[in-house]
């Protein structure tokens, strides 16, 4: 007998960035972070976990390649879904013993991994979701976020849709490090993004290793963690209640800068942006000049690729002025550039 569930998690792009951590095993971090989720028709991973004693042991699928499971982040979501099972079954004899079961994972992301996004995001959700789903846990998605934190950071805000907040906790057993919803998507339902993809996507450092590099030796990193992300956090929660865009924009603007400016400040630096995500910037600052209001916030995460937000109402404002200066900007992809020109949040 096989057992089975699917389900589904989507890309989330923070506005407030996760960036070092206080204990890497647990993956606890220095920092609060905040994001917005895409919609699902748009970017995110589709997971279908199974368990059978006809299994030859647990496996992992991603977009039909095998993918290692030995990993210290992949066993912990295992042993910590399996945990809870036992619980389960203990409680309720009656029920099949699935924890004892080799587990089966296929996972596919219907976005090219060519893309750049931060795949682990919705891939570590999905895993953590999927299995959770098998095993009918009890557990709440603020719950299951402390599990697919310790697969990725990122990936504890994508087990919510909308505006997410990852909550940095105190605890060094880190139970109160977990996501929480701040604002479903319907509360701000005209939020827009345009994603820009360079073209020649060089390799860069990994975010766990650079965040750690970042932490042993940036002092700018300390005003960061304990000054501007707090302020970023009130700011960009009421700008958010407020549906205040140029808030949101400057927040998420100055948030993104602050994080690449820790990153030039490690030592030695490291460079996620290149001469493209530049030209970007300035387009974009152009774009609101010309519309003499906010309409566009661009962020960055650990690589060249833009994510420009906008509200519905300006789309042809930002996405067509990006679709005229994306061929002199240089570096980018033309005409297809935008990956989705208007992914609805
Ligand atoms: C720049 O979540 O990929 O995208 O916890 O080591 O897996 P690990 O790191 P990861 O880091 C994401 C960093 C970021 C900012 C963000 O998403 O908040």
């Amino acid at each position: 007998k096989v057992y089975r569930a699917s389900t589904t998690a989507p890309v989330n792009i923070a506005v407030v960035k996760y960036w070092g951590k206080r204990d890497a095993k647990l993956n606890l971090p220095t920092n609060s972070s905040l994001s917005v989720t895409l919609s699902q028709d748009d970017l995110r991973t589709l997971t279908t976990a199974a368990c059978s004693a006809t299994f030859d042991g647990d496996s992992l699928t991603l977009n039909g390649e095998a993918s290692d499971i030995s990993g210290a982040r992949t066993q912990a979501c295992f042993r910590e879904l399996r945990a809870r099972r036992t619980a389960v079954e203990a409680a309720n004899p009656a029920l099949p013993k699935l924890s004892t079961l080799p587990l089966k994972i296929v996972s596919e992301n219907n976005f090219p991994t060519a893309a750049g996004l931060a795949s682990s995001a919705a891939g570590f959700a999905a895993l953590v979701r999927a299995i959770a789903n098998l095993y009918e846990l009890p557990e709440s998605p603020a719950d299951l976020s402390l599990i697919a934190r310790q697969g990725s950071g990122s990936a504890c805000r994508s087990l919510f849709g909308g505006y997410v907040a990852w909550r940095m906790g105190s605890q060094d057993d880190g139970l109160d490090s977990k996501a929480e919803l701040v604002a479903e998507a319907s509360h701000w339902p005209q939020m827009r993004a345009l994603i820009l993809v360079v073209n020649a996507a060089k390799k860069d450092v990994p975010s766990t290793s650079g965040m750690q590099q970042t932490v042993a030796t940036s002092g700018l990193f300390q005003q960061r963690i304990t000054q501007v992300v707090p302020a970023n956090m009130t700011l960009m929660e009421e700008a958010v209640r407020d549906k205040d865009f140029a808030k949101f924009a400057e927040v998420t603007m100055r948030d993104s800068n602050s994080f690449h400016a820790c990153c030039a400040d490690t030592y030695p630096p490291i460079f996620y942006m290149n001469d493209a995500s530049r030209a970007a910037i300035r387009a974009v600052e152009a774009i609101n000049a010309q519309a003499g209001k906010t309409v566009a916030a661009y962020t960055y995460d650990a690589g060249p690729n833009s994510v420009i937000y906008f509200l519905e109402e300006d789309t042809a404002t930002v996405v067509g002025a990006f679709h005229e200066v994306l061929g002199a900007l240089g570096g980018w992809k033309d005409g297809a550039a935008a990956l989705k020109s208007n992914a609805k949040i």
